[in-house]
């Protein structure tokens, strides 16, 4: 029979892996606590209509890479519905606003999410068909404030703290405005202009791009078309006074902060919800999939997915590509050494070995139990794979209730009361 395997794109994430999963995951969860933002959980499928609305129908990830089924219906009443595995959590998050009404309260929302997303791209390093983002949305009525560039600055100043907090080292943020929603029928009349004569040039994507979503010939990565692509107008010069003002209100936050970003006109990111401040975080250390995370402004998405009017800017920061990055920097991570491995001496001793190890696992230790069938040599074996220390468990041991303990490290072995236990094999930094 042919061994079923994980899809292509798919992978098991595995110990001592996800040791570095769950350190950076808490470690966005702290920093994220600290400005006072709030965790979302959306479903992970939604109405097909969502992203089609949402995201854009012209864009590659809603035209060519969604994960799209129609669910059957189960009575003659029901309808077939479209559903998508989500590709992004963004317009699931507004949706969720909008469904709950959490603008109502007046106040700015601020939530953040952990989890899976899916896209049917090509696999390679950095890029898989299930990938995980951790992101945040900040997001309310104008009256609320959301529509300040100090919002936008916060948060670019809030991700420039988390990746210093990994220490990851040489990270660079790029920045631009895409404009208003006033901005871009200008700029997008230009943009035409200049490819009707340069699209039929390009490549076949391009050619319908122009036509249909012109922006997104900018998000083109064919290397022959680049230079085209750079010969275009820019948007940066389309930009009206308030476009530019809170442009330069969201850079002027950022120079204050000490963070130092490069503003890249191109960057108009992938998405047909944008509008105003986007932004990248590049690693030179992730090769083609440079991108650690990507976000921007939505100002219209809410109104767009039927909702009220609910400006919001937010992250999502690729987490598969963070944990290349740190292991990239620090090394592939070791496996944590168990603190004791408990080697009962007999078959007999297993309860006591059990009992022994409760015992030290409630006293907050991190405990292997071996097995009396293992003769002295394999647990000595097994011990030094699994722990720093291992503990001999006999009959005479129980009875007399002193433990005998050696350190693989220095190669001491003592004698130690089983009510001193706890204290011996804690590790000396605890
Ligand atoms: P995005 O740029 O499509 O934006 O994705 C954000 C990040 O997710 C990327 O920078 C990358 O690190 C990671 N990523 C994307 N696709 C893959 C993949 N196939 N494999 C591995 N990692 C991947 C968004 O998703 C927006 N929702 C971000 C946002 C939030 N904008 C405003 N709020």
């Amino acid at each position: 029979m042919s061994i079923l395997k994980a899809i292509s794109g798919t992978r098991d994430l595995l110990p001592p892996q996800t040791e570095l999963w769950n350190r950076i995951e808490s470690t966005a969860r702290a920093v994220f606590n600290r400005y006072n933002f709030g965790e979302i959980r959306t479903p992970i499928f939604e109405n097909t209509q969502l992203f089609a609305r949402g995201v854009g129908e012209e864009t590659d990830v809603v035209s060519k890479e969604m994960y799209t089924w129609e669910d059957r219906a189960r009575a003659q009443s029901e309808k077939t519905t479209s559903l998508t595995l989500r590709p992004e959590n963004t317009a699931g998050v507004v949706r969720a606003y909008i469904e709950h009404g959490l603008g109502e309260s007046g106040m700015l929302q601020k939530l953040y999410y952990i989890g899976p997303q899916f896209r049917r791209e090509r696999p390679q390093r950095g890029r898989y068909r299930q990938f995980y983002q951790i992101g945040a949305e900040v997001i309310g009525p104008p009256s609320s404030g959301s529509e300040s560039p100090l919002r936008d600055t916060e948060v670019l100043e809030m991700l420039a703290s988390f990746l210093d907090e990994l220490g990851i080292t040489g990270w660079k943020l790029l920045i631009n405005s895409v404009g208003s929603a006033n901005d871009r029928p200008r700029y997008i009349v230009a943009l035409k202009e200049a490819l009707d004569d340069l699209a039929p040039t390009m490549c076949v994507d391009c050619q319908r791009r122009a036509v249909t979503n012109p922006l997104r010939v900018l998000d083109c990565k064919v290397p022959e078309d680049q230079p085209k692509i750079e010969s275009l107008p820019r948007i940066g010069d389309y930009l009206d006074e308030d476009s530019q003002a809170h442009f330069t209100a969201v850079l002027v936050g950022l120079d204050a902060c000490g963070v130092e970003y490069e503003i890249s006109h191109r960057l108009v990111r992938g998405f047909d919800y944008y509008s105003r401040t986007t932004f990248e975080f590049q690693h030179g250390g992730l090769g083609a999939q440079n991108a650690l995370l990507g976000g921007g402004r939505y100002d219209g998405l809410s109104e767009i997915i039927g909702g009220p009017k609910a400006p919001g800017i937010g992250f999502a920061i690729g987490a598969d590509r963070l944990v290349l990055t740190i292991e990239a920097q620090d090394g592939q991570i070791s496996p944590t050494l168990a603190d004791a491995y408990i080697a009962p001496l007999g078959e007999g001793q297993n309860p006591a070995a059990l009992v022994l190890a409760r015992e030290l696992r409630r006293g907050g230790l991190r405990i292997e139990v071996g097995d009396g069938s293992f003769r002295i040599k394999k647990s000595f074996e097994t011990g030094n794979k699994l722990a720093r220390n291992i503990v001999l468990l006999g009959e005479d041991e129980v009875q007399s209730g002193m433990l005998t303990v050696k350190n693989f490290a220095s190669g001491e072995q003592v004698k130690i009361q089983r009510e001193q236990a706890a204290a011996a094999l804690t590790p000396p930094h605890e």
